[in-house]
């Protein structure tokens, strides 16, 4: 990725200061969407990386997530499996707890997410990652469904925030935007 197009994807994310509560900057990928210039130039990016993995599947996360996981996916001509917040898919699921500021959330996969397939080579694609806590959770699940989980990419990683090393533990971690 070059440094006008790395400029490209970084200028068109807007930032919302305390959305949704006070003191949280908010990254909102809606205007990186409705750019198709930029939208095109990340896909395009995402395209020439991950073509060379040998993927078997691209597992997004609820809900922005979807967006970029399933249109790679279909740029690769691999399929898609969606990461769902608890209580949304109708089959029979694996569930994963995580700590959120307050609280407590969980995530799920269906337990027949990869087909069957043995050892299906995964890529985990998301958003965003600030605590790190959704993305764990998810790589968690994509081992327990029968999946090997080859790489986490992000397009924006909240640097100031640890989340992403905890990850790093688990897969390898590619970000394309790096906010410190
Ligand atoms: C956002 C983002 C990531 C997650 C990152 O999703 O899309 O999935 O938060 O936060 P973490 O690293 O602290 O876990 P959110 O839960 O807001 O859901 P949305 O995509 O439905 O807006
Ligand atoms: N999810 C968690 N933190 C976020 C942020 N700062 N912007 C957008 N999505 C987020």
């Amino acid at each position: 990725l070059s440094k006008t197009e790395r400029k490209i994807i970084e200028d068109s994310i807007r930032e919302i200061k305390d959305f949704p509560k006070p003191g949280i900057v908010f990254k909102d990928i809606t205007t990186l969407l409705s750019d198709k210039y930029a939208f095109g130039v990340l896909m395009n990016h995402l395209y020439q990386r991950y073509k060379e993995y040998n993927l078997d599947f691209i597992v997004g996360i609820d809900a922005r997530g979807f967006i970029f996981a399933s249109a790679l996916a279909q740029m690769l001509g691999i399929g898609f499996v969606p990461i769902r917040k608890h209580g949304k898919l109708p089959y029979t699921t694996i569930g994963e707890k995580y700590s959120l500021e307050y609280g407590v959330d969980e995530v799920e996969i269906h337990i027949d997410a990869f087909r069957g397939q043995k050892d299906a080579r995964v890529l985990l694609l998301d958003d965003l990652i600030a605590t790190g806590g959704t993305a764990n959770a998810a790589a968690t699940l994509i081992k327990q469904a029968g999946a090997e989980c080859v790489e986490a990419c992000f397009v924006v990683t909240l640097t100031f925030l640890d989340g992403y090393k905890e990850v790093e533990k688990k897969t390898p971690v590619y970000s394309i935007i790096e906010v410190k």
